[in-house]
């Protein structure tokens, strides 16, 4: 069988789903329960600077999208780092971890950027012998109009100074939290690698409004008739959290640097996915606020059978192999030549295909008077706009066809006999595979 423990940064965990720094991890009933669930660790939710209380609002402090089966795809939050005092949670991490020796317990902390502030809350956090920290440097709202959070994420230089700090009063592994409200992922990954983190774990939360009332004209949640942006997360996000992460993974100058990845992980292929993008492991927290601790059952059997099933005895071997072929825009085989094609077994006659080919597209799908559909060969171009909008999966597919040559009037490759095939005249790279 698989064996799913992982060692991402020396610490040992038995599988690599941690929870994500959030509500679900917020005191020590839940992470005790999550635990008993299955988790392989967690990130306690972040810890302030002993002061005045932080104050979260009061009326609802959530918003979301949602799939036509209603099923959660998008949730959006205006939720604060813990409102409850320091030395309570800190009081609860040290009884977990002494409890859960097997388990990783990461302590999340969010302080102001000033070097006293981290120099005096780090010996604390180190007291509770948890495995190591990670730097919020994400969330979006409520604390990065206090100049932390997402306010530091976004500034690299901010990034690598208070890393540095970090790893001078701190001798645990540091993790940096990134926030992905930023246009180049890699600028403040490599921050982090520059001020020396031992690992980025990424995405946070992203700007959002998820919804407008209509009849009290503002952004919900709503407090009091005014809304504000939220922070973005689950299955919607995890595209933009794939990206980043691959940005980071084939970066040369962040070459090595571990990532923990998180954004919209739900199921064990989400996981799977990201760590073939080179993630060491994945932290997850919309998935259990939706389904409950339990899910985790199903991300590590299916995580296990997946792997039997592929011959990976661990996870290093199929980490990052991925990684190697996601690559830019220009590198593209031009030559590569598929076209669409229909299951008439399938096809319930719907007819989706076809509007959406002949009305936006490249009118490539025939109807016949008794509403069959035919893909035509000259003129597929194997947009996948077909697959990707047709309601029964599996029914309309892309076949590789042999490379053929390049139509003078159109510009396009075609296929075809290919003995005397021409190389496409902007693709460079397979010029060169030649
Ligand atoms: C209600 C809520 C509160 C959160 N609080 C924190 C937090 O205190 N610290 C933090 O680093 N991230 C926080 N996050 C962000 C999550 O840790 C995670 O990065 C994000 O939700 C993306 O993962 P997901 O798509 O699995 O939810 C919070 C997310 C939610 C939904």
């Amino acid at each position: 069988m698989a064996d799913l423990t992982t060692e991402f940064l020396g610490i040992t965990s038995p599988n690599p789903f941690w929870l994500a720094s959030a509500p679900p991890t917020d005191k020590e009933y839940n992470v005790r329960r999550a635990f008993e669930a299955g988790w392989g660790g967690v990130v306690w939710k972040t810890l302030g600077a002993e002061g005045p209380p932080v104050v979260n609002v009061n009326g609802p402090r959530y918003g979301a999208i949602w799939g036509a089966d209603r099923r959660l795809l998008g949730l959006n939050n205006i939720e604060l780092i813990t409102d409850r005092p320091l030395d309570v949670n800190l009081a609860e991490m040290t009884r977990v971890k002494k409890d859960y020796p097997d388990r990783a317990l990461i302590a999340s902390i969010m302080v102001p950027c000033e070097e006293a502030a981290w120099k005096a809350i780090l010996p604390r956090v180190a007291e509770t012998n948890a495995d190591g920290i990670e730097l919020n440097f994400g969330c979006p709202h409520g604390m990065a109009e206090r100049g932390m959070g997402s306010a530091v994420g976004q500034v690299p230089e901010y990034i690598q100074m208070v890393t540095e700090w970090c790893k001078q009063y701190y001798d645990r592994p540091v993790i940096v939290k990134l926030t992905p409200n930023i246009t180049d992922i890699r600028h403040p990954a490599r921050a982090a690698h520059a001020g020396n983190a031992d690992a980025v774990s990424l995405i946070n939360t992203i700007n959002s409004i998820t919804s407008v009332n209509l009849d009290a004209m503002a952004p919900e949640p709503m407090i009091g008739g005014k809304g504000t942006h939220g922070g973005y997360c689950g299955p919607a996000v995890k595209p933009i959290a794939m990206n980043m992460v691959a940005e980071i993974s084939r970066d040369p100058q962040t070459a090595g640097l571990p990532i923990s990845a998180i954004g919209g992980i739900t199921t064990w292929r989400d996981a799977a996915e990201f760590i073939a993008l080179g993630a060491g492991n994945v932290q997850v927290c919309t998935a259990a606020m939706t389904y409950g601790f339990k899910v985790v059952e199903e991300m590590i059997s299916g995580l296990s059978d997946w792997m039997d099933e592929k011959g990976y005895a661990s996870i290093e071997e199929f980490r990052g192999m991925a990684t190697p072929n996601v690559t830019d825009w220009q590198y593209l085989d031009l030559n590569y030549v598929a076209k669409a094609r229909i299951s008439q077994d399938d096809c319930i006659k719907c007819g989706r295909c076809f509007a959406a080919c002949e009305d936006t597209s490249h009118q490539a799908i025939a109807m016949s008077a008794d509403r069959t559909f035919t893909v035509k060969d000259d003129e597929c171009v194997a947009c996948n706009l077909c697959v990707n909008v047709c309601p029964i999966e599996g029914c309309i597919t892309m076949e590789e066809v042999p490379v053929g040559q390049v139509d003078e009037r159109t510009g396009r490759v075609v296929s075809g006999d290919y003995s005397n095939w021409t190389v496409h005249p902007n693709n460079p790279s397979a010029a060169a595979a030649q």
